[in-house]
């Protein structure tokens, strides 16, 4: 069986097809990154835009590169929601009208799903149940994953998610949009020595909140501004991404030790920093769990997770979505 996989949450176009459940046979990527990069953000128009741009040639690519023809498919996968609904409504509107005119069942799938299944494209795949942590550039969530649709929330973020407070510090640093990948690699060089908040909301609590921490970042530059001295931006970012990354990995911990469950999975761009990846896989021998990281190129948005989720989702359901059926903004799981 093949899957079309097609992603127009936010800005990128992502399509991909995959062979059953594991055999990737193309994944297009075209990134939107250089058109937000000078405003720092995300401009929902511009997004919009491009994806109408770039929706039909990603998809001949992806096409192309797996050798098959629009023929060939059994099921397209389409993001329906969360996420900006201008970019929802390209992708979506594309695989409805492709459904419709080449006869192929459709499905629509949360994108929060896409990233909590996301593991399932690598060869090592854990068993259920897990905990999964997401976080990416709208979400930070903390789940209990039974079964392919089976999702439930333990824990999220009260403001600012992970991926936001990484772009937002990137930003009053004065680097590019996104913020994530230039701070990941600036801490690199630079030393964890600035004590900046952990916002642990109280010992029973699984939410997060980063929106402090970012304010505690931009006093300490103003203060050292005021001081007459000169940023040490590298030691900044380190000292910023130890704070968001100790937060993320104990409070999975956290859950992982509530629940009783010994596995847990990481979804979304913020878990291709190699920080958090090291220190959670550090905390997880520690604690004899069982971790599970997707590669980089699965935990940012790509068509291949969704080309997944779909296909697992439809293999239960086995029904074709309704074309009435509409986009939305905030994810269902929460
Ligand atoms: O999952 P994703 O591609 O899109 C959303 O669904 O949001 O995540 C994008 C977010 C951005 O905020 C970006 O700055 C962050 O993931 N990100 C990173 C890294 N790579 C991407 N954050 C920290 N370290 C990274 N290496």
């Amino acid at each position: 069986m093949l899957t079309l996989g097609i992603e127009t949450s936010c800005d990128d176009t992502g399509v991909a097809v995959l062979r059953n459940n594991d055999q990737l046979l193309s994944n297009v990527l075209s990134s939107q990154d250089r058109i937000h990069s000078p405003f720092g953000g995300i401009v929902p128009e511009l997004a919009s835009r491009k994806h109408l741009e770039m929706i039909d040639p990603i998809v001949n690519k992806a096409l192309n590169d797996a050798c098959v023809s629009l023929n060939d498919i059994n099921l397209i996968s389409v993001t329906q929601g969360p996420g900006l609904i201008g970019s929802l409504l390209v992708g979506f509107s594309y695989a409805k009208a492709l459904s419709f005119a080449a006869g192929i069942p459709l499905i629509g799938v949360d994108h929060m799903c896409g990233h909590l299944l996301s593991i399932y494209l690598e060869q090592d795949k854990p068993s259920f149940p897990y905990i999964a942590l997401i976080i990416s550039g709208g979400n930070s969530s903390l789940f209990l994953a039974k079964g392919y649709n089976d999702f439930t929330l333990l824990g999220r973020t009260r403001d600012d998610a992970a991926g936001e407070a990484f772009d937002k510090v990137a930003k009053l640093l004065g680097f590019d949009y996104p913020g994530g990948p230039i701070i990941s690699k600036l801490a690199e060089q630079g030393q964890s020595c600035i004590q900046f908040p952990r916002a642990w909301l109280g010992e029973d609590s699984l939410d997060f909140s980063f929106s402090g921490l970012k304010t505690a970042v931009l006093n300490y530059c103003n203060r050292e501004k005021q001081k007459g001295c000169e940023l040490n931006k590298k030691d900044i970012c380190a000292s910023f991404q130890e704070a968001v990354a100790e937060v993320l990995v104990e409070k999975t911990i956290t859950a992982s030790k509530r629940y009783q469950i010994n596995t847990i999975v990481l979804g979304g761009g913020v878990s291709a920093n190699p920080h958090i990846r090291k220190l959670m896989t550090h905390r997880c021998r520690e604690t004899d769990r069982n971790l599970f990281l997707p590669r980089p190129s699965y935990c940012t948005d790509n068509g291949a997770m969704i080309a997944l989720a779909g296909f697992l989702q439809y293999q239960e359901q086995d029904n074709n979505m309704s074309y009435d059926t509409d986009v939305y903004s905030r994810s269902p799981l929460g």
